[in-house]
């Protein structure tokens, strides 16, 4: 894993948007893989400024993102597609049948995740997979368990993941349980991985994850087994190292 430590958020997300631009103009019909939370937000902003002020061109680029709540409708503003149509989508000039999140509408969640994952693999695969962290390690809602799931799935939040996100909702108890999430293996299939870590109260875990260690405890610590992963860290999420 390569660590690259920047002086703050605003660099991290800077260099984040240079990565991801990178692929993008390399390979006008790449497959980029996305998160949301609030660490790649300002990445998010910074491609669109890029696309607004030096054309950045998303025409041909598919997306498929990590995960979303279930059940969830999209036209809660909690959701993540929502998150995305708000962040990104809606500021580029992507095609809307190029963008793929799980469907947290869905009614049948099995069947939901097998053809997520099909239609991924037909696509070609992840060309650059951008991650955010748990506090407790997780990467999508690959929570912390005995045993981690390979492919795309439904799973249960841990009780720290319901807390860590219920700063966006209006109280805890309407944080959705569930979510549809890409797996361990799904993850780890993607061509290369952009991890943004920011923020002291990651410092913890960001010192698990480079403890040379993997650990189903961490699901992140699995990224160490990657060929090509760029964790960027602010100086905050970099203190205990
Ligand atoms: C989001 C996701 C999560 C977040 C993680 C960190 O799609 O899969 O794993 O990346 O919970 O969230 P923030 O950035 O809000 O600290």
């Amino acid at each position: 894993m390569d660590r690259i430590i920047c002086k703050n958020y605003d660099e991290v997300s800077l260099l984040g948007a240079a990565m991801v631009a990178k692929v993008v103009k390399s390979n006008p019909r790449a497959v980029l893989g996305l998160a949301t939370g609030s660490t790649p937000v300002g990445m998010y902003k910074r491609l669109v400024e890029m696309h607004k002020r030096d054309g950045l061109d998303f025409s041909m680029i598919r997306t498929f993102n990590l995960d979303e709540y279930y059940p969830i409708k999209k036209a809660n503003d909690q959701s993540y597609d929502y998150f995305m149509r708000d962040n990104l989508f809606s500021h580029i000039n992507i095609k809307q049948e190029n963008i793929h999140l799980p469907n947290g509408e869905c009614a049948d969640p099995a069947a939901e995740c097998a053809a997520y994952e099909a239609m991924l693999n037909q696509a070609g695969g992840v060309d650059i997979q951008v991650l955010g962290i748990g506090v407790n390690g997780h990467i999508g809602f690959n929570e912390p368990a005995e045993e981690l799931q390979l492919p795309t799935h439904l799973t249960g939040l841990t009780a720290s993941t319901i807390e860590a996100n219920a700063r966006f909702f209006e109280s805890i108890e309407q944080v959705p349980t569930q979510a549809l999430t890409m797996g361990m293996g799904t993850i780890m299939k993607a061509r290369s991985i952009l991890l943004l870590i920011t923020g002291e109260n990651k410092a913890p875990v960001v010192k698990k994850l480079f403890d040379r260690v993997v650990t189903t405890e961490v699901p992140a610590s699995f990224l160490t087994l990657h060929p090509d992963v760029t964790v960027l860290l602010d100086e905050a999420a970099a203190s205990l190292l």
